[in-house]
This record gives structure tokens, C-alpha cells and sequence, in this order.
């Protein structure tokens, strides 16, 4: 990056891809069979100093058709889909239930020899259902009391109106988390506020990307139906499914047609 006139900073970085290459015909016929064997990727991304590299990014659209985008935590890769959970009041919440398709894009970077370094990106678009309540329950369980109260605490999205001359919003925050603290004295398995939990987002396309020598990425495009995954999967992202196995079983009919790319 350098600064070329004061009001411009151009970003001139040429750093070579050098990642392993995807093969034709090391992949499998179901796209999500084969997202499972590359969570290989993630334990790589993981073992190369990359941190959480479950992050990943999450598109929705609001009720206008405009995009709005930011990171979320994916908690697991499962024969439905990719499941994250959030606030189901928040922007994103709100936009699922008006819209129930997202985009996710995991990216990870890392240097692997002294010329080059591994790019590796994978991208989803899909329908967007809500989790079975008691998957969101069982994933709760496992949260620290403190992510606990967060979760009761946070009004998600919403303004943090100050609370005397002098706080910016973060002293009402932290009057709520009290707030909690107090409801939930003595309790001794907190429960999942009723609006919070887990989306999975069932894909009808993912794609493999890693970057290769002279920008020549390999690229393998998975596609199903839409049409065909929508009359399986319930109309919104608002009642939660009754359960992932069933619907990922139905869903698991649905073949994939596999793509190369232009990189
Ligand atoms: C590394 C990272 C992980 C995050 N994980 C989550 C998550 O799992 N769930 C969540 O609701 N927000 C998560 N966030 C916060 C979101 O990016 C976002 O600020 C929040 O969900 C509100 O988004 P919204 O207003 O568009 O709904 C994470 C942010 C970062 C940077």
C-alpha cells in the first residue's frame, strides 16, 4: 500500500498464490459430502496459525434489495447445511425473515513457502432455515455463563440510548448485563432467551476456490435445483425445522452438477 497523493492510498500488493490444486477427480458427487472433506481446509487453515477460521462472512439482503454483510462464528457443517447462531431480532434476523437467503464466504491466508502463500475460499448461496429449537438449546448449553447473560442482554442491532452526560451507551449496555446478572442469580442452567438461536443455511451452490501460480485459481462451481430444495424447505426462516436429519435426508436427494471455473 502506498500513499501516492495525499487523498489516495493505492493498494499495489502482488503476492503469488501458490496453494495445493483441486483435482476433478479427487472430488465427490455430493457438494456437501465434499464441504465435509474440506473441512480439511479449516484444520490446515488452523495448524497454520489462522485463527477461528470458522469466521465467516454472511450476506443477507434487506427488505429494499439492498445487501448488508458482516461475520459470523459457523458452528457446524452438517448434511443440511452450515448452521451460526445469532439473534433472531437482530438486522440479520429481521432480513432472513423478510428474505431467507444468505451468501457465506470463508476466506483463509497463509504463507506456505518463502515465494508464496495459500489462498483458499469457499462460497455458498443458499436457503436460510431455522434450527430445530432444541439444537439451539443443546448449542446454548455449552456457552460460558458470561455468553449467556450477553446473549439475555444484547438487544442486537438496536441504538444503546446513553444513560447520563458522559456514557456513549456503554453504561446501559452494562446496566443490562446487570440487569441479567440479578434475574438469573441462583439459576442454575440459564435459559436460551426465545430470541436467539441458530439458522442453517442449505446450499444450492458452493464453490472451492484456491489460488494457484499467475492468478490461475482453480475454481469448482457445486450446483443443485433451487426450485427443487425450495419444495422441500418450509416457505420462511421464522418456525424452526423439526429436524435436521429428516430434512437433510430429503434434501440429500438433490443432485449436484460439478463445474470448472475461469479463474
Ligand atoms: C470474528 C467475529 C465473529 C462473530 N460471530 C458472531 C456470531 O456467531 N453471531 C452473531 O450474531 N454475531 C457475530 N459477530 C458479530 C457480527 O459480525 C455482527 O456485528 C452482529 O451479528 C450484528 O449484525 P447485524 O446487525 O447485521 O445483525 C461476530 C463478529 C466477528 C468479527
Amino acid at each position: 500500500m502506498s500513499a501516492a497523493a495525499s487523498s489516495r492510498i493505492d493498494i499495489v500488493s502482488h503476492n503469488q498464490y501458490n496453494s495445493p490444486g483441486v483435482h476433478r477427480q479427487d472430488l465427490l458427487s455430493d457438494g456437501l459430502s465434499q464441504l465435509k472433506v474440506n473441512l480439511q481446509w479449516f484444520d490446515h487453515a488452523l495448524a497454520n496459525g489462522v485463527h477461528e477460521p470458522e469466521a465467516v462472512n454472511i450476506s443477507t439482503v434487506d427488505a429494499h434489495g439492498l445487501p448488508n454483510s458482516r461475520i459470523v462464528l459457523s458452528k457446524s457443517i452438517n448434511e443440511l447445511g452450515v448452521s451460526f447462531y445469532t439473534n433472531y431480532n437482530s438486522a440479520k434476523g429481521q432480513e432472513l425473515s423478510d428474505t431467507p437467503f444468505a451468501a457465506l464466504t470463508y476466506h483463509w491466508r497463509y504463507p506456505n513457502t518463502a515465494e508464496g502463500e495459500t489462498q483458499r475460499q469457499v462460497r455458498l448461496r443458499g436457503r436460510v432455515v431455522k434450527a430445530p429449537s432444541v439444537e439451539s438449546d443443546e448449542y446454548f448449553r455449552t456457552r460460558s455463563t458470561e455468553s449467556k447473560l450477553g446473549a439475555h442482554a444484547s438487544k442486537q442491532s438496536t441504538t444503546l440510548a446513553p444513560l447520563s452526560d458522559g456514557d456513549d451507551g456503554r453504561l446501559t449496555l452494562q446496566h443490562r448485563l446487570d440487569d441479567m446478572r440479578n434475574t438469573f442469580a441462583g439459576t442454575p442452567n440459564i435459559p436460551t432467551p426465545d430470541f436467539w438461536g441458530g439458522y442453517i443455511l442449505v446450499p444450492f451452490q458452493i464453490e472451492f476456490w484456491s489460488g494457484r501460480l499467475s492468478r490461475l485459481h482453480d475454481r469448482f462451481l457445486y450446483s443443485r435445483s433451487l426450485e427443487t430444495l425450495q419444495s422441500l424447505l418450509p416457505n420462511d426462516a421464522t418456525t424452526p425445522i423439526e429436524s435436521t436429519e429428516a430434512l437433510a435426508k430429503e434434501c440429500g436427494g438433490v443432485g449436484w452438477t460439478i463445474d470448472r471455473l475461469s479463474p
